[in-house]
């Protein structure tokens, strides 16, 4: 363990603030660290584990896709990512699929096509400023921090690609007022703001941004890189919004701990995109493919109430619980607000035995949709000890 903490410190970028753990194997919502020592997994790799460590099905199709044809150019047809994309579209009643390989890609080509949508419509590129919302995160391309409302994403690697403007969540207002002051070709947002701190839209709001949209004619693009794949409860967090976006981008869970990105485009968008005009060397990889399809073929109705049903226990067991002052997210999405400061909490937690994540001053949970309800009161039940301590 000490060497490879020394050889990370010498070796790897020092992008990111590691804890002080090596974590080795892991069994469902079970994690295991190099001294053997079990942990409750309540992050899932930042919501990308989505039926946790190595589950067997996941597992099969990705090895049984890997001892074939590992990748090929997107010069020529595979099979993993037609079967991927037709899935994706019969669940969704989106069109078409590009295939990347993160979030910020997808929310890239997203991005893309709504610029391109409006240089068709309009025959050159004024309309192309794209609406985002404050406390939104959309990556870390140069483009997708310019996309993310949230100043301090906003210096020091400047320039910032322009064309964003933002508007303030649950203020509907705002979002007309931008529309009418910039020549827009999209809104964007996140239904439930993940790393702004896990907090949902609300429905009345979110229905009153796709009325602006529609009389401004711009296209609404969902970021469900977080949200999506089961993780709120439904298929896509969008789906309890009730409308259609234009646009919908995913990745995290859709891989299922392989790095894969989508952009799903509905029918207005469908045909924007033409040879030439975007692509990714790995995207569509038919491992990553193979073993998505696996997942989003699982993710059925009885796994969505499963996931609604755990949803509702946590929250019954961390409301008005010790030193926690509000509850927030949607399916296992959760934020808890502590009175203790989030970082003290999450590190805490670890030491006890329970993985959990942080996202601006709240707690953030995301387990594995699989994580078992007793897991799940159990790592809850730390967590509380935790935060009331
Ligand atoms: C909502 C949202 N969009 C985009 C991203 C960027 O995804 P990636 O890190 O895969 O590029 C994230 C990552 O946390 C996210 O939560």
């Amino acid at each position: 363990m000490e060497n490879i903490k020394e050889l990370d410190r010498e070796y790897i970028a020092n992008t990111y603030a590691r804890a002080d753990v090596l974590f080795t194997s892991g069994q469902g919502a079970q994690i295991f660290d190099d001294q053997g020592k079990s942990y409750i997994d309540l992050g899932a790799g930042i919501a990308v584990n989505i039926f946790g460590c190595a589950d067997e099905g996941w597992r099969n199709a990705v090895v049984e896709q890997l001892s074939k044809l590992q990748h090929m150019s997107n010069l020529y047809y595979t099979e993993p990512c037609v079967k991927l994309a037709k899935l994706l579209c019969e669940r969704s009643g989106m069109k078409r699929v590009f295939f990347g390989n993160s979030g910020a890609e997808a929310n890239e080509c997203a991005i893309k096509t709504a610029r391109k949508w409006a240089f068709d419509k309009y025959g050159d590129e004024s309309y192309s400023t794209i609406i985002t919302l404050k406390g939104s995160f959309h990556g870390r391309t140069i483009t997708t921090l310019s996309a993310t409302g949230q100043e301090e994403f906003h210096t020091k690697f400047g320039p910032f690609t322009p064309g964003f403007v933002y508007a303030s969540a649950q203020d509907a207002a705002d979002v007309e007022r931008l529309a009418k002051e910039h020549k827009c070709c999209a809104v964007m947002m996140e239904l439930c703001q993940g790393e702004g701190g896990v907090n949902a839209l609300e429905r009345e709001y979110v229905n009153q941004v796709v009325e602006i949209a529609e009389k401004y004619g711009m296209l609404t693009i969902v970021d469900e890189v977080q949200t999506g794949n089961g993780r709120t409860g439904t298929l896509y967090a969008y789906m309890q919004y009730g409308f259609t976006p234009d646009i919908v981008s995913t990745a995290k869970g859709l891989g299922g701990g392989l790095p894969l990105g989508a952009c799903l485009l509905g029918e207005r968008v469908q045909d924007t995109l033409d040879a030439g005009s975007h692509g990714s060397t790995f995207g569509g990889n038919p491992v990553a493919c193979a073993g998505a399809y696996n997942i989003i073929s699982r993710i059925d109705d009885k796994l969505l109430e499963d996931v609604r049903k755990k949803s509702a226990i946590a929250r019954r067991e961390l409301e008005g619980s010790k030193g926690i002052k509000s509850v927030s997210g949607l399916g296992l999405m959760i934020g808890i607000e502590c009175e203790k400061p989030a970082g003290e909490v999450v590190s805490e937690a670890l030491k006890r035995g329970v993985i959990a994540l942080t996202a601006h001053g709240k707690v953030r949970l995301v387990p594995p949709l699989t994580i078992t309800e007793e897991q799940l009161t159990r790592a809850i039940t730390i967590l509380k000890e935790v935060i009331a301590e």
